[in-house]
């Protein structure tokens, strides 16, 4: 029988990998959020299983909330406008957010996101990813907490799909080309 694993050219990050890079992350964040409490805004679906790792190893107090979003005309020339398809439950005014990402790759979701954001008054806003693809950028957008910095490959798992699958993986594989170019 045909599993997942076989659609899987090689691992690029371990189970034990990304629990050390989790870790790191956390680390920084219990560090710079010492005594205050945390809004932690998972963007969905991607993120949900960093998201659901990442605040499980911060010692400060966070209340979750999420969003879906959806670009146009991603990867083409793109105005960069974002779609939000599930809102916040709540107001942010006065709270330190973290937006969650498990990527960014032409930056364009994570800076209207920031924009939209900044618009609702928090009292601050910072932008954690699991992982960076910096060679895929078309906008600038900093991101202050970054797990790693990755080559420009498809990649799966760990919440991150191709065509709805490969999310529940518990490692993050590079895809063989054969599976999308087909
Ligand atoms: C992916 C990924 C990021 C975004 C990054 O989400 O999870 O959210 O794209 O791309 P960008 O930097 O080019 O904007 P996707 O739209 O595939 O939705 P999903 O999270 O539900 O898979
Ligand atoms: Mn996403
Ligand atoms: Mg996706």
């Amino acid at each position: 029988m045909k599993t997942m694993k076989d659609d899987i050219q090689s691992v690029l990050y371990t189970e034990e990998q990304l629990r050390e890079g989790v870790k790191r992350i956390a680390d920084e964040i219990n560090r710079d959020y010492a005594g205050k409490e945390i809004y932690a805004i998972g963007i969905l679906k991607g993120a949900i299983i960093f998201y659901a790792d990442l605040v499980r190893e911060i010692n400060v107090p966070v209340s979750f909330d999420f969003m879906a979003a959806s670009s146009y005309g991603k990867g083409s020339t793109s105005s960069g406008a974002v779609k939000i398809l599930k809102d916040l439950d709540f107001s942010i005014e006065g709270k330190h957010v973290i937006i969650i990402e498990d990527i960014v790759d032409s930056g364009l979701t994570l800076s209207y996101l920031l924009k939209n954001m900044e618009s609702r008054h928090p009292a601050s806003v910072k932008l954690c990813a699991l992982l960076n693809k910096p060679e895929r950028r078309e906008v600038d957008v900093k991101v202050d907490y970054v797990g790693f910095e990755v080559p420009n490959e498809f990649l799966v798992g760990y919440g991150l799909d191709y065509d709805s699958k490969y999310r529940n993986l518990p490692y993050i594989g590079i895809l063989k080309p054969e599976v999308y170019t087909k």
